[in-house]
């Protein structure tokens, strides 16, 4: 299939878990997810970048970005299928699925960052802007026929964006560090 096509289905199925993963700083959570525990190896489970607040309005964003698509749906479509393709059809169900996969998949990432050794916010590159890509396509293959290209132009691209996005948000101050 035409590679224009498989980048679109791609963000098609993508957009609730940018949406979450965007929303999350936005809230300016405090009650940390982990409960301010430590792990056997004495560190922080998640650490204090992993909220309730960043949680639940990340799935919320998600969501009503999805609920948009939803909406969208029946006008968007005929376009694709005049063009040669079709759009995955979503649900208010898959998409909320896709945007808590992101938030499943990044708080994985900050477990294993904190294993790791790594402070909250210490950069580690492609896991910080992979992990909620990861998680997002798991959860999002439970219910759509996902093309492996679609899934892996999204892992290519999303880095670049993830590091756009993130130096907007640091400049306007959502952000604590620019990654
Ligand atoms: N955030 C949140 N709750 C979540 C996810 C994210 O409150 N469940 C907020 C936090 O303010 C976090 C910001 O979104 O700092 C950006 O998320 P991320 O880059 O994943 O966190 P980091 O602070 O870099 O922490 P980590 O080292 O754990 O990735
Ligand atoms: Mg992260």
């Amino acid at each position: 299939m035409n590679l224009l096509f498989e980048l679109i289905l791609g963000f098609w199925v993508i957009i609730p878990a940018y949406a979450a993963n965007g929303f999350a700083p936005l809230a300016r959570g405090k009650r940390r997810i982990d409960f301010g525990k430590k792990f056997f190896d004495g560190r922080d489970i998640l650490g204090a970048g992993k909220t309730w607040e960043g949680l639940a309005l990340a799935l919320f964003a998600g969501t009503l970005f999805g609920m948009l698509e939803v909406y969208l749906y029946p006008t968007l479509n005929p376009i694709a299928l005049e063009a040669g393709f079709s759009l995955h059809k979503l649900s208010p169900v898959s998409v909320f699925f896709v945007a808590l996969g992101a938030m499943v998949g990044d708080m994985i990432g900050s477990f294993i960052k904190r294993r790791l050794g790594l402070e909250r916010g210490a950069p580690a590159p492609l896991l910080d802007q992979l992990d909620f890509v990861f998680g997002a396509f798991l959860f999002a293959s439970f219910f759509l026929p996902l093309t492996p290209l679609s899934v892996i132009l999204f892992l290519i691209i999303t880095p670049f964006v993830h590091y756009l996005a993130s130096y907007i948000g640091h400049k306007l101050g959502v952000k604590k560090v620019p990654w």
